[in-house]
């Protein structure tokens, strides 16, 4: 008898961890790279990739069998990795004590939650994995951002009539560009990285005055209209009625002087806030362009159409959506270490094992019963 292959036999199977191809046409990103694999195997787990997964990405099926994948059906593996919310269709595939990882817009009014709760799987939102030191790696949001904030300046750049850099030609010299970003979280710091090194003179604004180091800290100006609303977590809280008048006001005053402003201003689990009103569009030069990275909640600018790019008074004010899904190949392989990091945040010896006592598993896992946290909180 070949013991070697009874020991190999008898050895523990690790879990194994679906990696699905996203069903709407416009996300191109894929969960796991073919890059990511090699780690992945090394802790004992198996990974099993829809026929097309990577396609959008440009990754054909032959990269990930290369590198120790096998092709076949994700839906039924212990663990489904995915990029954007499943859809209805998608969650019927799923059964009880299956685990669930991806963007689940926890915080969306018509999220999936409670229907995969009810379907008794294990979900974990990645929106909601804490903005801690230790979890940077895991932070989706975060190296989605990053990619977005990238894109909206190229954006701006591309629907602009003048250059962004300052240019001295026989033909004369033309200004650089003045660039406004409102909302400095990690889309607008890498907004305003961005265009300072596509040569524009740029400007920060954000209601949380913590940032204007981090705004300096990139070549930026500090746009300061006093007024602090820092909330928790790291997040702004939603102005007040008088707040968001006066900001309104003094916006009105200041984005005259800009020829791009790009706008990614957030409050979790309220609309976006509406910091550029119809007259402070009227007010900027015609030939302007406002990218407004907030079209999902809504929009920054009272004149976006969330989806679409319009010219308004002689602006062009585009909203795109999820940009990064424009960006397959670079935005897919930062979430896949995202999601890699946390894969490997919830498994031992290779067999799928989240220990809820660990605060970036009990925050992102959205279907457990919070009060079933908070007992076992209460017992440790
Ligand atoms: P976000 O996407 O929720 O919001 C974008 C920006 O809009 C924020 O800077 C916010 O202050 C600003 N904003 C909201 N209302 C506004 C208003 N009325 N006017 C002007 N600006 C307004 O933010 P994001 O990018 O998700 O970052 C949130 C926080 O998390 C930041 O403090 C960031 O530094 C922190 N963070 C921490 C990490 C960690 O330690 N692991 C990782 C990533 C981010």
């Amino acid at each position: 008898m070949d013991t070697t292959q009874s020991a190999q036999t008898a050895a523990p199977r690790g879990a194994r961890v679906g990696v699905v191809r996203e069903t709407n046409p416009d996300e191109r990103r894929v969960a796991l790279v073919p890059k990511i694999i090699p780690a992945l195997l090394k802790q004992g787990v198996e990974v099993v990739v829809e026929a097309g997964a990577g396609l959008g990405a440009l990754i054909p099926d032959e990269a990930y069998t290369e590198a120790g994948a096998t092709l076949g059906d994700p839906w039924s593996a212990e663990v489904v990795v995915k990029v954007a919310p499943p859809n209805d269709a998608e969650i019927a595939k799923l059964s009880a004590g299956q685990t669930l990882i991806g963007f689940l817009a926890p915080r969306n009014a018509d999220n999936k939650i409670g229907a995969l709760k009810s379907a008794g799987v294990q979900a974990f939102a990645v929106e909601a994995i804490p903005r801690i030191s230790r979890a940077q790696v895991m932070d989706a949001l975060s190296s989605q951002a990053n990619v977005a904030g990238y894109k909206a300046v190229l954006l701006a750049a591309s629907e602009s009539t003048r250059f962004f850099p300052m240019l001295t030609t026989a033909a004369g010299t033309v200004k650089p560009a003045t660039v406004l970003v409102l909302g400095v979280g990690v889309a607008g710091l890498q907004a305003l990285a961005t265009a300072k090194r596509l040569g524009g003179r740029t400007t920060g604004y954000d209601v949380r005055p913590e940032v204007a180091d981090q705004v300096r800290s990139v070549g930026a100006q500090w746009l300061d209209l006093g007024i602090d609303a820092a909330g928790e977590g790291g997040y702004a809280r939603e102005l007040t009625d008088d707040e968001k008048a006066a900001q309104q006001q003094a916006l009105e005053n200041a984005i005259k002087g800009f020829d791009v402003v790009v706008t990614t201003a957030l409050v979790p689990g309220r609309p976006a806030p509406r910091l550029v009103t119809a007259a402070a569009v009227e007010g900027m030069k015609p030939g302007s362009v406002i990218v407004d990275l907030a079209g999902e909640t809504g929009g920054n600018c009272e004149l976006t159409e969330p989806g679409k790019t319009v010219v308004r008074h002689g602006v062009t004010i585009a909203s795109p959506l999820n940009l990064p899904a424009t960006m397959p190949e670079h935005a897919s392989e930062l979430y896949s270490k995202n999601i890699a990091a946390l894969l490997e945040l919830m498994l031992k010896d290779g067999a799928l094992a989240p220990d809820f006592e660990d605060q970036v598993l009990a925050d992102s896992c959205v279907t457990r019963e919070r009060s079933e946290q908070s007992a076992q909180k209460v017992e440790a």
